[in-house]
């Protein structure tokens, strides 16, 4: 039986014949990734969406990939453990990277609560290509949302492994972008990623 390594070494990486700024040039525009990380309840979903709402009212080609739903498919093998989690990242990012180099500007709304992890992600990317936008919004703050009964859940102890309760968050160190939705509305954030991305509304 070979491993994975051994697997892997055989195989060879197929270069395309349509270059990335060929597609970029077809779709008219740049591809991108706008990754946003955070606690639950913290609003990345809601900022994710609202960012992919005015992009697409600009006529910008753009797919929106949240945690929540990826692990309804793609992810739906996985769990909230240690290991689990960075494999969710793994396959997120790996859709990501594909999409981008299709031309599209790719949101991404994960909790993604590993240094590690996104560090990864980000190094799939050039440094054009990648937004890392941390939702710092308090744990307190979120909690008290609750938007789907999980963090009560989790105080209960119906629900382990679950972020900022008994499982870690590692707040980035140099996000493009840190946005408390506490203070901060939509409605000036999504200006601010438009810039980032050298786009106008
Ligand atoms: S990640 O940690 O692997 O990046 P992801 O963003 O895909 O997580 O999924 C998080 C979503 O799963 C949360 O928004 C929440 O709705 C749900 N969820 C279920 N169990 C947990 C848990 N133990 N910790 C955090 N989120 C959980």
């Amino acid at each position: 039986m070979k491993t994975q390594q051994q697997i892997l070494s055989d195989v060879r990486w197929h270069d395309y014949s349509v270059s990335l700024e060929m597609r970029c040039k077809n779709m008219g525009q740049v591809g991108a990734c706008v990754w946003f990380t955070g606690l639950s309840g913290s609003g990345k979903s809601t900022l994710a969406n609202a960012l992919d709402v005015a992009l697409a009212s600009m006529g910008k080609k753009t797919f929106l990939l949240d945690g929540d739903n990826l692990r309804r498919g793609l992810c739906s093998d996985l769990g909230m453990t240690e290991s689990d989690r960075s494999e969710n990242i793994r396959r997120a990012g790996a859709v990501a990277k594909l999409m981008v180099d299709s031309g599209l500007i790719v949101l991404g709304a994960f909790i993604s609560p590993y240094e590690r992890d996104r560090a990864m992600v980000r190094g799939l990317f050039s440094e054009a290509q990648f937004i890392e936008v941390y939702v710092a919004t308090d744990l307190q703050v979120c909690e008290r949302r609750d938007p789907k009964g999980l963090y009560s859940k989790a105080r209960q102890g119906l629900i382990s492994n679950f972020t900022g309760i008994d499982s870690a968050y590692e707040p980035p160190h140099k996000p493009e972008l840190k946005i408390d939705t506490n203070v901060q509305s939509v409605e000036t954030v999504v200006p601010k990623l438009l810039q980032l991305l050298k786009l106008r509304s």
